[in-house]
């Protein structure tokens, strides 16, 4: 089974003063796709502490996937993809133009999204958007696809 480990990215989510409905939202359709949720974590939007905690789920092997959830804007904290990008190995620029060239059809503020993908070791790496609404929109819509580039990666 593809397992995959969700980590929402909100300064709000990691004091509680904000319930985090994009991780549910993430859970929620991996699971209908036949991936196993292994860890869910929400992280301040602290780069280190992103970071961190990619790298050591990709070097434990313990998710051939790893989504985040939120970080991606323009607002000062956003720091998701810069933290994505300090440790992965190979861009896969692919999956954010496909998740954006889909999303500009509902709203074009979907440009507005910095979100990166790459790979570490035998993990791959989706940021994605912070809204459960932009969750859906792009998750659904790349999924069907994942599956045979996890395949040949691991
Ligand atoms: N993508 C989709 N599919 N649907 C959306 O509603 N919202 C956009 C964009 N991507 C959106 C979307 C908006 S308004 C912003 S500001 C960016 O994602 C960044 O969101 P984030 O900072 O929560 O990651």
């Amino acid at each position: 089974m593809k397992r995959v480990a969700i980590i929402t990215s909100s300064d709000t989510g990691y004091r509680g003063e904000r319930e985090d409905l994009s991780g549910p939202a993430i859970r929620e359709i991996v699971e209908k796709n036949g991936y196993e949720v292994v860890s869910e974590d929400v992280l301040p939007d602290d780069r280190k502490m992103l970071s961190e905690r990619m790298a050591e789920i990709a070097d434990s092997g313990t998710a051939e996937l790893i989504l985040t959830t939120g970080g991606t804007g323009f607002s000062p904290r956003d720091i998701t993809p810069e933290a994505t990008e300090d440790i992965i190995d190979r861009r896969v620029p692919g999956i954010p133009e496909a998740m954006r060239a889909y999303s500009m059809t509902i709203t074009k503020r979907a440009m507005l999204s910095r979100s990166t993908a790459g790979i570490r070791k035998k993990t791959l790496i989706i940021n994605l958007p912070g809204s459960p609404k932009a969750v859906k929109e792009s998750l659904e819509y790349i999924i069907d696809a994942l599956g045979h580039g996890i395949e040949i990666m691991t």
